[in-house]
């Protein structure tokens, strides 16, 4: 949905704009938004310019909202090599566009948040807890060693370094129970062949939830890891899917999981570009009283709603 101007609702104290609200994480935003009451704008570009400084500026001085939500960037589709592909939209959309909204934002005085990701890591930080906000990423253009894509999400967030009045929100391999292409579950359930390795990951509805009781309770602004807490391997997750319904379905109808040798052996095989698998730390986002079910948890009830109901 397209909506100039704010839609009426319940709650006229917020005013909200989301920016590439038509995306897969910004419609689970308009979802909630919608669910809520709150009164809302998507842009979209090809209604309103959004990424150029002076055509945002104009918008948000007429319209004057009382909180920005950026969730237009470039993860590539069918996925991450795609970006290897579109270097020039990935880094616009990624690392260009944040700087663009924080000059606006912080020019106007609108508090803002960024839709980051987890992507930035590699690994569990040696300690089992993950990477906290203030690691350094050890995924990224400086290190050498990362896809296109998570090149830019860590120049995006080096952008936002020290901005005022704006959230750098993480969000990390997204899953729901319902049936979408980007859905991880979906993907877990559909790829031929799949690589065993340990992740944090966010329940999509409880991630935009988390994001939101952010902006509500006031919190301090800064760099928010939004994951479930407690990681899980893949095969962790392929044993819930096969125990779950939809996976009884599933195996009735022949399906079985294989998974690659190694990681060499998934390089060679099914990707142009190195993936981020990591693990994050979520004890700054439970510090400010805010909770996420456990990982397992949070996929055991997507899979027992899985394609039945709305959350
Ligand atoms: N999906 C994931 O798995 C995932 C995981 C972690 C983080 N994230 C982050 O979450 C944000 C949203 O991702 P998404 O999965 O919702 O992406 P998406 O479905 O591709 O939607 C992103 C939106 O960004 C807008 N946009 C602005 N500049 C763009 C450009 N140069 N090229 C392409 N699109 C542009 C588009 O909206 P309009 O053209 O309508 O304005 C588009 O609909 C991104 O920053 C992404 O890095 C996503």
């Amino acid at each position: 949905m397209v909506c100039f101007g704010f839609a009426v609702g319940e709650h006229m104290a917020e005013k909200i704009v989301l920016l590439g609200g038509n995306g897969y994480i910004g419609a689970a935003f308009q979802k909630f938004f919608k669910k809520q009451d709150i009164v809302f704008s998507s842009l979209s570009r090809k209604d309103v310019e959004y990424t150029h400084g002076d055509v945002l500026r104009d918008f948000l001085k007429t319209h004057k909202p009382s909180f920005l939500v950026n969730c237009a960037g470039y993860s590539g589709k069918p996925n991450v090599d795609a970006c290897e592909l579109h270097k020039a939209e990935c880094l616009a959309a990624n690392a260009v566009l944040p700087g663009v909204i924080r000059r606006v934002c912080e020019g106007l005085g609108l508090p803002w948040a960024h839709i980051s990701s987890g992507c930035i890591y590699t690994g569990d930080h040696g300690c089992g807890m993950g990477f906290a906000e203030n690691d350094a990423p050890n995924f990224s253009f400086r290190h050498n060693n990362c896809s296109f894509y998570s090149g830019t999400k860590a120049l995006g967030e080096e952008v936002l370094d020290g901005a005022s009045g704006c959230f750098v929100w993480r969000l990390r391999i997204p899953f729901n129970h319902e049936e979408n292409p980007r859905n991880y579950l979906m993907k877990v359930m559909g790829y031929d062949c799949l690589l065993d390795a340990r992740n944090s990951l966010s329940h999509l509805d409880e991630f935009v939830s988390a994001c939101w009781q952010c902006w509500e309770k006031r919190v301090p602004f800064g760099v928010y890891n939004m994951t479930n807490p407690e990681s899980i391997t893949t095969r962790e997750v392929v044993a819930l899917v096969e125990k779950s319904a939809i996976g009884v379905s599933l195996k009735a109808r022949g399906k079985t999981f294989r998974f690659f040798e190694s990681e060499e052996d998934f390089m060679k095989k099914a990707a142009k570009t190195p993936r981020s698998n990591c693990v994050l730390d979520t004890r700054k986002l439970q510090s400010v009283g805010i909770c996420m079910t456990p990982v397992r948890d949070a996929i055991e009830r997507s899979l027992s709603q899985w394609g039945k109901c709305k959350i």
